[in-house]
């Protein structure tokens, strides 16, 4: 039977338009492209110089920590449950005692003024928006006491690394105390420098030289430097008035000789809420649980320090199972999705730390790419929650997940 043919009518034509009316208001067409952290990755090496991207992207060597990290989240298979009616699912949970709007906590990151004019500000504003907890790092480009000034609001940790001189570990304390940061994350990962061999190969320095090299960058990138120059000079604002270059402080912030015996007193003196970041044994974690910490973070440091370090995802049923219950455990290092929080949710952690993917939407557009960015981890974990048929983060266990072979 042949199909009569009609006019076509402007009611049906119109919602097929795929365009829309240029208005005034300015729109960053990239930042609406990205859909995925992936997608985010990729615009913000367009958008600022190659030594920069490199920091953020690199890690230790071989950067095998990085890739198996990686590989072990592709290992994740779900268990989905069918007809189970979850219509609605609610992403917030707990940690430290406190409601958070989702199992996510930006992790702490150096230096983040070299992403973006507005670094750690950006970052903070945006975390503080998506009500999602923010550490700010001993080698912020930032003050405690000034991000607290610009966002007083949202929840708010310090990470610190101890030295075993009092005074200067206790001057770092107490500017965190005095800006009233809730919690105390203490890296231990870093008895010394990892071998970024990205950053030699690049020549980077902080603050970044101009060389003939860079100079020739800038043409590319005209507003990332235009913002560089124009901002004031990038220093460790945690270590204003320690009369040294940026280069020797950044030599002076680790200290070997930090043992778990320096824990106690880091205890009595913060008097808070303590977190130690860089755990990566069984045996490590008793101890500290021993020691009474509220928290760790099973972390290789994103793959920045040794590498060939343990997968935190493989060893976090483990851990859970050791330490039982009551102490809080988060992970990190590629995690790079919903599904990824997920899946560490699922096999024991409370959270899961986030580096790399707020960089790269902040390098790529300011607060509105790391605001792109809680956007992509929360339609991706409302979603993958609904198709497991999960309404509760309190209710995904390890029964929903297995880690394939390969
Ligand atoms: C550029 C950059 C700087 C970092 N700086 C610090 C730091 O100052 N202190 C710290 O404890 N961890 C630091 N880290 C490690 C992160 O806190 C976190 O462990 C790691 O980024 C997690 O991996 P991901 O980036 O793949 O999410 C840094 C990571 C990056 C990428």
């Amino acid at each position: 039977m042949s199909v009569k043919r009609q006019f076509p009518r402007w009611s049906s034509v119109k919602p097929m338009l795929g365009w829309s009316w240029p208005t005034l208001q300015r729109r960053d067409r990239g930042l609406e492209r990205a859909l995925t952290v992936s997608d985010l990755r990729d615009l913000s090496a367009k958008r600022v110089p190659r030594s920069v991207f490199d920091y953020v992207e690199g890690g230790a060597l071989q950067e095998l920590s990085i890739q198996r990290a990686k590989d072990a989240f592709k290992r994740v298979e779900f268990r989905p449950r069918v007809l189970t009616g979850v219509a609605h699912v609610d992403l917030s949970t707990t940690i430290l005692g406190k409601p958070t709007s989702m199992p996510i906590i930006f992790a702490p990151t150096g230096y983040s003024r070299m992403m973006h004019y507005r670094g750690e500000y950006a970052v903070a504003a945006s975390a503080a928006k998506n009500d999602v907890i923010y550490s700010l790092s001993t080698m912020g480009t930032v003050s405690p006491e000034d991000l607290v000034g610009a966002t007083p609001e949202g929840r708010k940790w310090f990470q610190l690394y101890l030295w075993q001189n009092r005074d200067q570990s206790r001057d770092f304390i107490q500017q965190a105390k005095r800006a009233g940061f809730e919690a105390l994350v203490l890296t231990v990962d870093t008895p010394v420098s990892g071998q970024r061999l990205r950053d030699t190969r690049n020549g980077l320095t902080v603050p970044p030289k101009i060389t003939m090299k860079t100079f020739l960058n800038m043409a590319t990138k005209p507003k990332w430097w235009a913002n560089m120059l124009t901002t004031p000079p990038l220093e460790f604002a945690a270590m204003r008035g320690y009369d040294r270059s940026l280069f020797e402080l950044a030599q002076l912030i680790f200290d070997p000789t930090v043992t778990m015996k320096d824990i106690p007193w880091l205890q009595k003196e913060w008097g808070g809420p303590l977190i130690v970041k860089g755990v990566q044994t069984v045996e490590d974690a008793l101890a500290l649980k021993k020691l009474g910490v509220q928290g760790i973070v099973l972390s290789n440091h994103g793959g920045r320090q040794m590498d060939r370090g343990t997968v935190p995802l493989e060893i976090l049923p483990e851990v859970r199972a050791a330490v039982g219950k009551t102490m809080e455990i988060y992970i990190d290092g590629s995690v790079l999705n919903g599904g990824d929080v997920l899946a560490a949710v699922a096999l024991g952690a409370n959270a899961a730390l986030i580096g790399r993917p707020y960089l790269y939407g902040l390098m790529a557009a300011g607060e509105a790419g790391v605001d792109r960015m809680s956007d992509i981890f929360r339609l991706e974990m409302d979603n993958t929650m609904k198709l497991l048929g999960v309404g509760r983060m309190s209710d995904l266990g390890p029964e929903h997940v297995r880690l394939r072979s390969h």
